[in-house]
């Protein structure tokens, strides 16, 4: 394994799962992984500002700019090709990747959702709209989840989820400032050091974390 495990992040909005994975990085948390990039989806992204407020170099593709999807994912994974990441982070990425681009990156891209999937996913459910979906439910627990990307929206296998209970005066803001807090920003970066530090075992589609490091090759 190399001594650096390189980690591209894309983003859409305010980018505290960002700032979540810099503070973990400056923390020593991350293990061998380093962010090497942060692409934005809109210039307009906050995220941007925390990027470059860490030094760390950033690029905007937009989908509009495209005719086809085809042609966005081109352009995606040339820009990420500068940077050869070992593994993308999606942290609020908000536009549809294609079947070419998740391929070319397989079981090299995560997504963080903040709800238990696959409950109060897929589309539709970004923003508060999870959180209103399990106020509006009754449910008295949700959380947060890591899963690894597949073609399908919130799919895919899941590497980490963390429960967060739902309190009688929560709002949607509430709770999704509380899913953050206390579930997102922790095991999005664990997930990242688990990966960068070789310590994701596959049985059966599925995926684990174990707490020893595997040996490469295994
Ligand atoms: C988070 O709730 C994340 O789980 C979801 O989009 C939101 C992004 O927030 N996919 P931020 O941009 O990291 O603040």
């Amino acid at each position: 394994m190399p001594d650096t495990f390189k980690v591209a992040v894309l983003v859409s909005g305010g980018g505290t799962n960002l700032a979540a994975l810099i503070r973990s990085q400056q923390e020593q948390q991350l293990g061998p992984a380093r962010l090497c990039a942060v692409i934005a989806s809109r210039p307009s992204a906050l995220a941007l500002d925390k990027a470059r407020a860490a030094g760390l170099p950033t690029a905007v593709v937009c989908r509009r700019d495209y005719i086809s999807q085809s042609d966005y994912d081109a352009a995606l994974l040339q820009k990420l090709a500068v940077y050869q990441p070992d593994l993308l982070v999606l942290a609020g990425f908000l536009t549809r990747l294609g079947p070419d681009f998740i391929h070319h990156y397989e079981r090299r891209i995560i997504n963080i959702h903040p709800s238990l999937l696959p409950s109060f996913g897929g589309p539709g459910f970004y923003g508060l709209r999870p959180h209103r979906g399990v106020l509006d439910y009754g449910c008295k627990i949700t959380g947060a989840t890591v899963h690894f990307v597949d073609a399908d929206y919130d799919h895919g296998p899941i590497l980490l989820q963390k429960p967060v209970t739902v309190q009688p005066e929560d709002t949607p803001e509430l709770l999704q400032a509380r899913v953050m807090r206390e579930a997102e920003w922790l095991i999005l970066p664990a997930c990242v050091r688990a990966i960068a530090e070789n310590r994701v075992v596959w049985k059966d589609g599925q995926a684990n974390i174990i707490e020893q490091r595997v040996q490469p090759g295994l």
